[in-house]
C-alpha cells in the first residue's frame, strides 16, 4: 500500500462520516505493520463530548481487532466533505498515537484533493507523555 493509496483510503472513509453537527466529514486510514488497513470517520453526538474522531475509530477498530503495531496514518477531511485544507489530528487522537505507535509513526495529512503533508508522530507531539512516565 502506497502514501497515495492510504490517502485515498481515507478519503473514501469520508463518506461514512457521522457528522449531522458540524457537517464536517474526516475519514482515516491506518496501516499496520502486518500490512492490514483499517478505516475510520468521525462519528459525532447529540451531546458533543461523546464525540470520536475518524483517527481513534480506526485506531480503536485496529486494537479491538488485535493489532498493536502501525507503520502510518492517512486523514483527509472537509467541511461538507469538501477538501479544502488539512485536517490536522487533534490532541487527543495524538495523544491515543502516541500509547501504541513510536516518535516516528507517519502522519499523512491530505490538504488539497490530490496533496498530501508528511508529519511524523514526534512533529505533531513532542516531549509526549507516555507510560514511560509512570
Ligand atoms: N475531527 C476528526 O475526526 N479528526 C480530526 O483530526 C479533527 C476533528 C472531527 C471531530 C468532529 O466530528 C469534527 O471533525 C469537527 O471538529
Amino acid at each position: 500500500m502506497t502514501e497515495k493509496e492510504l490517502c485515498a483510503t481515507a478519503k473514501k472513509a469520508m463518506q461514512m462520516s457521522y457528522s449531522p453537527y458540524s457537517s464536517c466529514k474526516v475519514g482515516a486510514a491506518l496501516l499496520t505493520k502486518s500490512g492490514r488497513v483499517y478505516t475510520g470517520c468521525n462519528i459525532e453526538n447529540a451531546s458533543f463530548t461523546p464525540t470520536v474522531c475518524a483517527e481513534r475509530t480506526a485506531i480503536f477498530k485496529a486494537v479491538s481487532e488485535g493489532e498493536k503495531e502501525f507503520s502510518m496514518i492517512a486523514v483527509a477531511g472537509g467541511k461538507d466533505g469538501k477538501i479544502e485544507s488539512p485536517f490536522v489530528p487533534c490532541g487527543v487522537c495524538r495523544q491515543v498515537m502516541s500509547e501504541f505507535c513510536t516518535s516516528g509513526f507517519k502522519i499523512l495529512v491530505v490538504k488539497k484533493e490530490e496533496e498530501y503533508d508528511t508529519y511524523t508522530l514526534a512533529d505533531l507531539l513532542p516531549s509526549a507523555f507516555t507510560s514511560n512516565n509512570i
